[in-house]
């Protein structure tokens, strides 16, 4: 798959666009990434791609014309646009898997105090990365990359993306490697048993607490298997006990 990315800062992705997982799935012509500069589209001579806002206010707002310029020149009939935004739809794992499977994205990177809001009407759809403000969108844009890139084919092996955090709606169990003990802290006797179903159902009941304690949210709209509702059943016991 494409990614075209439309940024005011191209040199931020150079390492992260040729290191480790990244690096690798864009060298083996897993994906691929162009970055457009987007003041190279601006027509007055002294490049300008924003301005004051309209009503007052501190700040600069970037100009439709650059931007939509900029987008032009890649935007092709398969292209799913996505501008960055604080403002935009909460990013998830189902976004990440709904991106991996379009043949071009195009990220959007706004800076300054936002861009024009006509812009809106030329994307398919504003991301945010999380409740909090960056001081633009490249960083968000390089977690797009990054989490739908890992999950392109052939880029890592696919059970070790099978089990992990969100892929569920649970957090992800712990794991461990060796030595079994480290200053004195020993790995749980299960995971060295070599007993499969013992492992399967110990990783399940710690991905449950660790959903139950860190983010209820998740449980809500989880689908509970029977054995799931079981061993929470055990857990809130378990709790109610204690108190
Ligand atoms: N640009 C600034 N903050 C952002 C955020 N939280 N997500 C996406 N783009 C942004």
């Amino acid at each position: 798959m494409r990614f075209s990315i439309l940024t005011l800062f191209p040199e931020m992705y150079g390492d992260f666009l040729s290191t480790s997982i990244i690096g690798r799935c864009i060298s083996r012509g897993i994906a691929s990434a162009d970055l457009v500069q987007i003041r190279d589209f601006a027509l007055d001579r002294y490049r300008h791609v924003d301005d004051t806002p309209f009503g007052g206010g501190a700040g600069m707002v970037m100009k439709c014309q650059p931007l939509l310029d900029a987008l032009a020149s890649v935007r092709q009939e398969n292209s799913h646009v996505v501008l960055m935004s604080p403002s935009g739809t909460p990013y998830t794992q189902k976004k990440a898997h709904e991106l991996a499977q379009k043949e071009h994205v195009i990220l959007i990177c706004g800076h300054y105090e936002g861009v024009d809001a006509r812009i809106l009407d030329h994307v398919d759809e504003s991301i945010s990365i999380g409740d909090y403000v960056l001081t633009g969108g490249e960083l968000a844009s390089m977690c797009i990359m990054d989490s739908v890139m890992r999950l392109l084919d052939g880029s890592i092996k696919g059970e070790s993306t099978a089990e992990e955090s969100y892929e569920n709606d649970l957090l992800e169990y712990p794991q461990y490697t060796k030595p079994a003990e480290y200053n004195g802290v020993r790995v749980p006797d299960v995971l060295l048993s070599g007993h499969h179903e013992n492992i399967r159902k110990w990783r399940l009941e710690q991905s449950l607490r660790l959903t139950r304690d860190i983010r209820p949210d998740l449980l809500e709209k989880h689908h509970f298997t029977e054995e799931e509702k079981r061993i929470l059943r055990k857990i809130e016991e378990e709790t109610n006990g204690l108190q």
